[in-house]
């Protein structure tokens, strides 16, 4: 077996990030609610992807690439922390973007302009065609005898979800310290390597915890999941292969993909107004709406300890609407 520290890893970010709990929700709710504030991770305006590029510009750098490609759509927060940790580095960020929906550079356009990363406009929603473009750049940039380094959509590979294995241990550490024992992790789920990373976390540290994915795109999450947590436990040369069975996904797509309903925006508001905490309309407002509809249900009976996943996004909060505002 290896172990998390036996892979390449830079330090990019600030980790451990907090544990915080939130008394005014807990209240609520009665349950003991705490948020692991990965949205604090210390790059660009913060956000789970910069656990995943800790691991996988740590192989570009290895490969001597100097150029580091990825994709997203137009408000993609992962390419938006691509060029920023690539900035520390030193390495040329090209973000081969979708153009649909834009026509404001707003949000992560914006930083994208700031952060100074070459941004290349894709007039296609497949990222089949995206990746013939990165492929034909990386043999045009061979020939002029550069290396360069792609990273598909969401740093979602084994290597980058090793991130989200890493917070799972953090995460148990800090719990162990503070003295509490959670029953749930719950996180958004947007191409599927935090979620992955967190249930191999669990499977491997603390298999008692549920870890409970959301959903807030309408892709066969499920299969991508089990699929990655394979690959996952390959990378980590197990005995025993990493499972599915700790799956559980629910989904809240809603309106569609970075498109916020009015359910969404009461609970980025509720949040916000008894937490101080700002949440992003297309992927934690989302999950963190789920969770709170699930316990006004009676959903998670058996559960004392949840703890969300604040993954960041903050960007979007600037360029994407909630209705009614
Ligand atoms: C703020 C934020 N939260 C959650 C996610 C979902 O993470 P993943 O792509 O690993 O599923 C993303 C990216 O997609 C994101 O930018």
């Amino acid at each position: 077996m290896r172990h998390l520290t036996d892979f390449p890893r830079l330090s990019l970010g600030c980790f451990p990030t907090p544990l915080q709990y939130l008394p005014n929700l807990s209240r609520r709710y009665g349950k003991e609610l705490y948020l692991k504030r990965d949205d604090l991770s210390g790059v660009g305006l913060g956000g789970n992807k910069v656990r995943k590029l800790e691991f996988l510009l740590a192989e570009s750098k290895n490969r001597g690439a100097k150029v580091v490609m990825t994709t997203g759509g137009a408000q993609s927060n992962h390419a938006m922390l691509t060029a920023a940790c690539c900035n520390k580095l030193g390495m040329e960020a090209v973000l081969l973007l979708k153009r649909r929906g834009v026509d404001r550079p707003l949000g992560n356009l914006y930083l994208n302009r700031l952060l100074g990363a070459e941004v290349v406009w894709m007039d296609t929603d497949r990222y089949e065609d995206i990746y013939a473009e990165m492929a034909r750049r990386t043999a045009c940039y061979a020939r002029e005898g550069k290396v360069s380094y792609e990273i598909p959509v969401g740093g979602s590979t084994a290597l980058g979800a090793l991130g989200y294995v890493e917070c799972f241990r953090e995460t148990m550490a800090q719990c162990m310290q503070l003295g509490i024992h959670p029953d749930r992790m719950l996180c958004a789920v947007g191409s599927g390597g935090t979620y992955a990373g967190l249930c191999a976390g669990a499977d491997l540290f603390a298999p008692e915890v549920a870890v409970t994915g959301v959903a807030v795109d309408s892709d066969p999450f499920a299969q991508i999941c089990r699929q990655l947590k394979l690959e996952i436990g390959g990378l980590l040369e197990l005995e025993r292969p990493l499972g599915g069975e700790n799956v559980e996904l629910y989904d809240n797509v809603g309106p569609g993909y970075g498109i916020p309903s009015a359910g969404e925006r009461e609970a980025v508001e509720l949040l916000a107004r008894t937490e101080g905490v700002f949440l992003d309309p297309v992927y934690t407002g989302k999950a963190f709406s789920l969770l709170l509809r699930e316990l006004e249900g009676g959903a998670f009976q058996n559960d004392k300890t949840i703890i969300f996943l604040h993954s960041g996004g903050a960007g979007g909060l600037f360029a994407i609407d909630f209705p009614g505002k």
